[in-house]
């Protein structure tokens, strides 16, 4: 199989300059949710992704993120049979099933790809097309079965009489066709409509004149197709999206006290027993073990491994650092590029000093077991605080600290007898 995603048009509505597909949830681009999602089927082996409007842009995150997945450029945008027109040239010999989806649908899952292209394959159909039953089908392509009911044809709101408008099933953008047999329908699509664009839908027409077997397949989860056209509908999918995520860690075991105001990303993984406190933000790649401890209002930032029995509290934002077991950091602190070991303690206020910004460069902070860093320290990386050392509170360690010893930068502690009167006495 193959999979072309149409990813060519404007995204006006998002009003950025930012390329519609490439915004992210979770720091993810859309167009990488919907071609993960096509790649965890173990379905298609190459995937086209039609590019149009800030093609550059989007063609060198292709080229950066994905080896199965190639761009093709279509300009100017005459319309979604066009854009798939597009892809004609790579696939002139190909045979197999053709999976086409929207690069702006980014809450598909494989499951339901799969259990689509397994329909399809059960009804021996030619041509199938993804539908959903919405209460208000405003402006999608309505649904027109036959009496035996399968597909007679799709037709899209502006050209919809009211009787086909008061149809509630829609088309929800996503085809799989046998490619050998739908392929002739696209140097056949026409025009004559009321966008004067070559539309997709109308290829369903054109296998139907050629007796093929054409139908719909209704989803089961309309959430799946949610598409984003506006900001609006990106902070609504960030919110679909985290409701799923949270529903599976608590279905897993994982205690999130309150799901509305915890955000998680999808490639974060955690063990049974862990609590997560409100206003928690987890994003990127992460593993976190069981019996851990996280917020309220923590910031994992991708790339965090934490061990069973870690604690990280309030205020406290960790980015591509391991924590092994029994590991505390409660308080006000940025945890970046470091390894920490097992019963470390990180007082309040603690920073690793990760970040050069005269070179620009980002170096390591290596905290051994059962190191006990004093409160509001700073550790200029690259620095390796070996096992059982302490650092007295107040301190900026730029060496390394030998095991077991004490460093301390903290100045002398003064203390004048009776200061405070003596101001006083002199007003
Ligand atoms: C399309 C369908 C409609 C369906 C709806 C589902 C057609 C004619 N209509 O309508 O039946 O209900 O999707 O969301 O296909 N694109 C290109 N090149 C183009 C035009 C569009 O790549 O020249 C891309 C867009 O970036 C977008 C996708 O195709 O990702 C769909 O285009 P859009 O204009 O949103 O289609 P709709 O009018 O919503
Ligand atoms: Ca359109």
């Amino acid at each position: 199989m193959k999979s072309i995603i149409l990813a060519a048009g404007k995204g006006t509505r998002m009003k950025s300059e930012t390329p519609k597909v490439l915004h992210t949830i979770f720091e993810k681009a859309l167009v990488s949710y919907v071609i993960d999602a096509v790649n965890g089927t173990d379905l298609a082996d190459e995937n086209f992704v039609i590019v149009g409007h800030q093609a550059e842009r989007v063609e060198e995150f292709i080229k950066l993120n994905y080896t199965n997945a190639k761009t093709v450029l279509q300009s100017p945008q005459l319309g979604t049979g066009h854009a798939v027109s597009m892809a004609l040239p790579y696939l002139k010999d190909f045979e197999g099933e053709v999976i086409i989806l929207c690069g702006d649908t980014p809450l598909i899952t494989s499951d339901t790809l799969k259990e689509f292209v397994e329909a399809h394959k059960k009804m021996n159909s030619d041509l199938t097309v993804m539908s959903a039953i919405f209460d208000n089908p405003t402006n999608y392509g309505r649904i027109v079965r036959n009496p035996d009911n399968t597909l007679n044809s799709i037709v899209e709101e502006k050209d919809a009489t009211p009787e086909q408008k008061a149809i509630k099933e829609i088309n929800a953008g996503i085809y799989c066709l046998n490619w050998g047999k739908i392929k002739g329908a696209f140097g056949e699509l026409k025009t004559n409509n009321a966008q004067g664009e070559y539309y997709l839908t109308d290829i369903v027409k054109w296998a139907n004149s050629k007796s093929l077997n054409v139908n719909a397949y209704v989803l089961k989860n309309n959430e799946e197709i949610y598409g984003i056209n506006s900001k609006a509908n990106l902070a609504e999918a960030t919110k679909f999206l985290n409701q799923r995520i949270i529903k599976k860690h608590l279905d897993n075991g994982v205690t999130i006290v309150s799901p509305e105001n915890t955000w998680i990303s999808p490639e974060t993984e955690i063990e049974p027993d862990t609590i997560i406190y409100p206003c928690t933000y987890i994003e990127g790649v992460n593993k976190i073990g069981r019996n851990c401890k996280i917020g309220p209002f923590a910031h994992l930032r991708g790339g965090v491994v934490l061990e069973d029995d870690v604690k990280i509290g309030n205020f406290v934002e960790v980015k591509k650092t391991t924590v092994k077991s029994h590991t505390n950091a409660c308080h006000l602190t940025y945890l970046g590029d470091s390894e920490i070991g097992s019963n470390v303690n990180i007082g309040a206020g603690t920073i690793t000093a990760n970040y050069n910004p005269l070179t620009k460069e980002k170096t390591k902070t290596i905290i051994e077991d059962n190191v006990k860093i004093g409160s509001n320290s700073v550790l200029v990386a690259p620095v390796n605080i070996h096992e059982g050392a302490n650092i007295g509170a107040l301190s900026v360690i730029t060496s390394d600290v030998k095991a077991w010893a004490l460093a301390i930068t903290r100045s002398p502690l003064r203390v004048i007898d009776n200061w405070v009167k003596q101001k006083l006495n002199r007003h």
